[in-house]
């Protein structure tokens, strides 16, 4: 089975789908590997590595030249893998719901499209999810984005001049990213607060030593839907939040959110009018603007500044570490085919009824066939 890995197209992508020890790992199993010139640069790693590792480097006509399955990070455009075999896998973070012409293309191109975030979230799936690896990475970022673009120290400090307050770091979405950040402001040494919508988290929030604030005494209060994921909430919690949040925002010199919920745009969790109570020179980190924003006045892409504020939107960030967010992403991929790889084909077999195929499978013999998107 040959195995493709192409140089990301989109603008700002770094990250890369195979690391030269994936590449290595993909060989051992019996696979042979193409790599497109130039695949890893932006990930600091040399096309010699990959090289090295077994993989053949060449142009990308040679990449995809009778390939069976083609790796990406964001997924290759479906009319730029001509060459790859008829019914070849693309695995790659597809965005299905906020790209579901591109699903139909694939369909059309006769492609078996795997979209990685679709992944299952269950025991035996978890070194394969991309969303955990690279949210990881995301909330660790967005801690050190913010304190890039503050003009205070975070921990308190001491000294013959006199003593700096602690920063007060508050995180809103407390999933995988939420978690990171509470924990990398933490180790800066901030004073860390965080809210979620699920109860399940309010633990979790204070063993990492942060205090958690919630809404309490509303109806419709456990946010927690299926597959551990949020639920869009009641109008009254809603209500509740807001006035929750206004008070304690007003307080805080950084704050981090989070929120999404699969499927919807992200939930808007801080309105102008927040902004404006916050102190002049603190910092917004909006990890959710690709999804909507959840924080009014957002921009993607962009530092945007409201009320001597400044609200930070940078697109991917787990690109911008991109060479650990590649490294965990190439597990994620080898961890899911090596999983599925059948010996005596010497290739990787899905299975119809097997729930994490079930999940992933967007496109398969000419037609869209994933439950979420036909749903
Ligand atoms: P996510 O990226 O979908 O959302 C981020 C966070 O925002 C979530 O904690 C969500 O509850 C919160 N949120 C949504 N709406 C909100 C609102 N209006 N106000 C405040 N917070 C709001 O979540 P992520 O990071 O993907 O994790 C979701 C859950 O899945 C977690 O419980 C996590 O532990 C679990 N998980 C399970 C895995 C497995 O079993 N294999 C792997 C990874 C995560």
């Amino acid at each position: 089975m040959k195995i493709a890995i192409l140089k990301e197209a989109a603008e700002g992508e770094r990250r890369v789908a195979a690391t030269p020890e994936t590449v290595k790992k993909y060989i051992a199993l019996g696979a042979t590997v193409s790599v497109e010139a130039g695949a890893g640069a932006a990930a600091s790693i040399k096309d010699e590595d990959y090289a090295a590792a077994g993989g053949t480097v060449g142009s990308r006509a040679e990449t995809l030249s009778s390939a069976e399955a083609v790796l990406g990070v964001q997924g290759p455009d479906p009319t730029s893998l001509e060459g790859s075999k008829s019914g070849a896998f693309i695995v790659a973070i597809l965005n299905p719901f906020g790209q579901r012409e591109r699903v139909d293309a694939y369909a059309a191109a006769g492609v078996e499209a795997l979209a990685m975030e679709f992944m299952p979230r269950i025991t035996r799936a978890q070194t394969m999810d991309v969303l955990s690896s690279q949210s990881n990475l995301a909330g660790y970022k967005a801690v050190l984005d913010a304190a890039a673009e503050y003009g205070r120290a975070f921990p308190m400090m001491m000294t013959a001049a006199g003593t700096i307050p602690a920063t007060r770091v508050f995180v809103m979405g407390v999933g995988v990213a939420g978690l990171q950040a509470i924990a990398t402001a933490r180790r800066l040494g901030a004073i860390v607060s965080a809210t979620d919508v699920r109860a399940a988290t309010r633990e979790q929030i204070e063993s990492l030593g942060a205090k958690a604030i919630f809404v309490e005494n509303v109806k419709g209060i456990e946010g927690e839907g299926t597959g551990g994921y949020a639920t869009e909430m009641s109008d009254e919690y809603k209500a509740a939040q807001a006035e929750l949040v206004s008070s304690h925002i007003a307080k805080q010199d950084i704050v981090i959110t989070t929120a999404l919920i699969p499927g919807r745009p992200a939930p808007r969790l801080i309105s102008d009018a927040q902004i404006a109570s916050m102190r002049e020179g603190s910092v917004i980190v909006d990890l959710a603007v690709e999804q909507g924003g959840n924080v009014e006045g957002a921009v993607l892409g962009a530092v945007a500044e409201r009320h001597g504020v400044r609200i930070v939107g940078h697109r991917n960030v787990p690109s911008r570490l991109a060479a650990d967010a590649s490294a965990l992403y190439s597990r994620n991929l080898y961890n899911f085919l090596s999983a599925f790889w059948d010996k005596e084909a010497a290739r990787v077999v899905l299975p119809d009824d097997d729930e994490i195929v079930k999940g992933v499978r967007l496109t398969k013999d000419g037609r869209v066939v994933n439950e979420r998107l036909l749903a």
